[in-house]
Parts: structure tokens; C-alpha cells; sequence
């Protein structure tokens, strides 16, 4: 069955039209939904009422194998959802209340507002994230995403051919540190090893190539650490013109889905002490 669908920027991301998650569940809507996204590579889809956690873990299972939680948590967050395949991406804790300033866990939490995409510090990677609203802040709060593969498309030839064969070294706590957060105990940092994954790769539905980069990235294999960084950083800076991006306004009730392997993503500003942003995420993994 045909997905209506409206592009919301001239390279990718599209909005549905008439997607229900709670009951388009059929086979045939998932494989079209699955084409929409190898083409959008983003996908949104407005519900008048938030999923539930089960019936959002549930359509998230019929995309692919999801992602549980690996590790234990850092130490102090309350179990505000406790459900092992939801990501907790509110500024809230485990008694509801808004995590105050100084508190690690947000810091933690703020580090999502560097460019990145998921997982891409775990050896099996993160393919779709389901990111879906429950309480959205008045103002801020936008989620912006970059096409890695247009990206890709338009790099230059000569640099292209130098990025050919590259490895890099994706790793949880840099990004976390990198993003104001505290270094992590050594207990912590054990819980979430670091993994390593070509700078280029061939998206294994679409086939398009695309730059798999992300905060995450604390080196890359045989290059001096500052000419890596440096070149990680340059990347960064070209994949994220404004050409290549689109800023995600969020509605309660809107699933947002990203192909973690096709784009970057990151969260904006907002006022996180005076506001409750209640953002929950499933997220399906290659195999
Ligand atoms: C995520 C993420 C950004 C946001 O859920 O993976 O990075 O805007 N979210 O909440
Ligand atoms: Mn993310």
C-alpha cells in the first residue's frame, strides 16, 4: 500500500501523510515505508496522541532487530522508563523532575547537541532511530540533520580518494567530554568500549556511499591524532552547511525515524532548567 508522503527539504526527509504506527503495521506498509526512507533517508510521522512505550517498541520491532540497553547505567540515573529498548532523551529524572544544572546526567544529556549519529560507538550499528515526543518545549528544541550522502556526493574527487580505506574510532566518552560532561570513571568507561568503522561506507540498502562521521570519532586509524582531528573536524564543518541540513520542529505525538547509516543528526538549544522536553528513543541495530 502507497504512504502519502510531502519532501521537507530538496535533498531528503519527508512527512507522512496518514501513517498510523498503532495500526500500519502490515508487511506491505513497512516495506514501503522501509523504500520511503532508503530514498528520504528521514521520515516523520505526526500522531495526534504519543505512541506508548510498548506500542512504540513495537513498531520499531517490525523495522529490525532493536538495540537494548548494553551497559549499566551511569551511575545516579533514576529509571524513569523501564523498558531496556527505550532511550530516555528527557531532561527529566527518575521522580519526573527536571535535572538541575551541575548534574552530570544532563551534561551527559547536552552532549546529544554536538553533531552525531547513533550507536556509531558500538561494532553493531545503530540502522533506524524512532524518536517520538511527548512533551515538546514552546520554544528551541529543534532536531537538525545533515544527508551524509549528498554530502559524500560532493566531496571532492582528490578528497574522496584520500578518505578511500580510512578507519576511524568511534568512542561514547569522548563525545560526552567533548560535549562539557565529566570524564568518566574507569568503571563507566569499561561499560561502553570504543569501536571502529570505515569513514566512507556503501549504505547496504540504497548502495549510495556516505561519510559516516560523527562527535563520537576520537581518531582514525595510523594518522597523528591532531591532523585526525583535524581532518574529522573539516569533515564536520563541510557536512553540516546549511545546504546539507534540515531543522525538525517538533509537534507532541510526531515520530521522527533517521537512517543512522545515510545521515547525522543533533539536538538544539532550549531552555532545559524552566522547560520539560520529553523525547523517548528506540533504535533498530544491523543484526
Ligand atoms: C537522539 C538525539 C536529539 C534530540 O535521540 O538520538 O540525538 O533533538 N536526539 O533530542
Ligand atoms: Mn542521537
Amino acid at each position: 500500500m502507497e504512504i502519502k508522503t510531502a519532501q521537507l527539504h530538496p535533498l531528503f526527509c519527508a512527512k507522512g501523510k496518514g501513517i498510523d504506527m498503532r495500526s500500519d503495521n502490515s508487511p506491505e506498509k513497512i516495506s514501503a515505508l522501509k523504500s520511503i526512507l532508503d530514498e528520504f533517508a528521514v521520515y516523520a510521522a505526526p500522531h495526534k496522541v504519543p505512541l506508548t512505550n510498548e506500542e512504540h517498541i513495537a513498531f520499531s520491532s517490525l523495522l529490525g532487530p532493536i538495540a537494548r540497553k548494553s551497559a549499566p547505567k551511569i551511575s545516579g540515573t533514576g529509571n524513569r522508563l523501564p523498558f531496556d529498548e527505550i532511550v530516555d532523551q528527557s531532561n527529566l529524572d527518575g521522580e519526573n523532575k527536571i535535572f538541575q544544572n551541575g548534574d552530570k546526567r544532563l551534561a551527559y544529556k547536552r552532549a546529544n547537541r554536538q553533531w552525531h549519529t547513533d550507536m556509531s560507538y558500538r561494532s553493531n550499528r545503530a540502522t533506524w532511530s524512532l524518536l517520538s515526543a511527548h512533551v515538546v518545549p514552546p520554544d528551541g528544541g529543534e532536531t537538525e540533520l545533515a544527508d551524509m550522502r549528498a554530502v559524500y556526493d560532493d566531496l571532492p574527487e582528490k578528497m574522496k580518494l584520500s578518505l578511500e580505506g580510512l578507519i576511524a574510532e568511534h568512542c561514547y566518552w569522548h563525545s560526552r567530554v567533548l560535549g562539557g560532561g565529566p570524564e568518566p570513571t574507569s568503571e563507566e568507561r569499561a561499560t561502553r568500549p570504543p569501536a571502529q568503522h570505515p569513514l566512507v561506507h556503501t549504505h547496504p540498502r540504497s548502495g549510495r556511499k556516505v561519510l559516516y562521521i560523527a562527535s563520537h570519532v576520537r581518531g582514525v586509524l595510523g594518522m597523528p591524532q591532531n591532523e585526525a582531528m583535524g581532518l574529522i573536524s573539516e569533515l564536520l564543518t563541510i557536512a553540516t552547511q546549511p545546504k546539507y541540513v534540515f531543522s525538525y520542529k517538533w509537534a507532541v505525538g510526531d515520530v521522527l525515524i533517521w537512517d543512522n547509516l545515510a545521515t547525522i543528526h543533533r539536538g538544539t538549544d532550549f531552555d532545559d532548567q524552566r522547560y520539560v522536553r520529553d523525547m523517548r528513543r528506540v533504535t533498530c541495530r544491523e543484526h
